[in-house]
């Protein structure tokens, strides 16, 4: 285990839990605001293998890690950090969580628990995320953090699906 949250731990994914990375990362819904598609099951086992050997902290990286609930200890999301490679004090996160586990609190959980580990164990001067300004509870998520919106990218891409451009929101916490 990587670190503890109030009803979630932090872990590597593995492909023990491949079944239930899958339910999520195939769920369109899921992806409708992120920059992948859903997952084919080779793709998935690719991507886990891939992330496996990458350090969290990593410089310029994406380092993912599973979301494990603390009743269960199956896997319910994964969240993301990228410290980054122009200034690597400033911290973008990301995060998906399993819909039948969404609402609940616990990906405050999950990114609040990330934060901690990383400040108590980095160099870290500003936590950042970048949003699909159509993605409501994303915003939410991390308006409730304490995160301010700091700008908008207008029209920054096109999405094919809804045949429109996407503004793009920058929020950020300064610590
Ligand atoms: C974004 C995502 C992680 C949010 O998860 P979630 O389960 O809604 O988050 P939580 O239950 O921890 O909710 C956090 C807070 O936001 C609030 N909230 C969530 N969605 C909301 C909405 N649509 N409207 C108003 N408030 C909302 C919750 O009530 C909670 O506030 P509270 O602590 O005062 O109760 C989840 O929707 C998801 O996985 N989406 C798909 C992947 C994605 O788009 N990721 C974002 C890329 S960075």
């Amino acid at each position: 285990m990587i670190t503890a949250g109030a009803a979630i731990y932090l872990d590597k994914l593995s492909l023990d839990c491949l079944e239930k990375f899958l339910v999520y990362r195939q769920n369109p819904e899921v992806c409708k605001y992120q920059g992948y598609d859903p997952f084919t099951k080779q793709e998935a086992i690719d991507f886990i293998n891939k992330q496996f050997p990458i350090p969290v902290g990593s410089r310029g990286k994406w380092t993912q890690i599973g979301i494990y609930s603390k009743t269960t200890n199956e896997l319910i999301g994964d969240c993301v950090s990228n410290f980054q490679q122009s200034e690597p004090k400033n911290v973008e996160l990301g995060i998906s969580i399993n819909p039948n586990f969404q609402k609940q609190g616990l990906a405050k959980d999950a990114i609040q628990t990330l934060s901690n580990y990383l400040t108590n164990n980095f160099d870290v001067h500003k936590f950042i995320a970048r949003i699909d300004a159509r993605n409501e509870s994303c915003i939410h998520l991390f308006q409730k953090l304490g995160y301010e919106q700091e700008g908008k990218l207008k029209e920054d891409f096109f999405d094919k699906e809804d045949n429109s451009w996407v503004d793009l929101l920058m929020f950020g916490k300064i610590l």
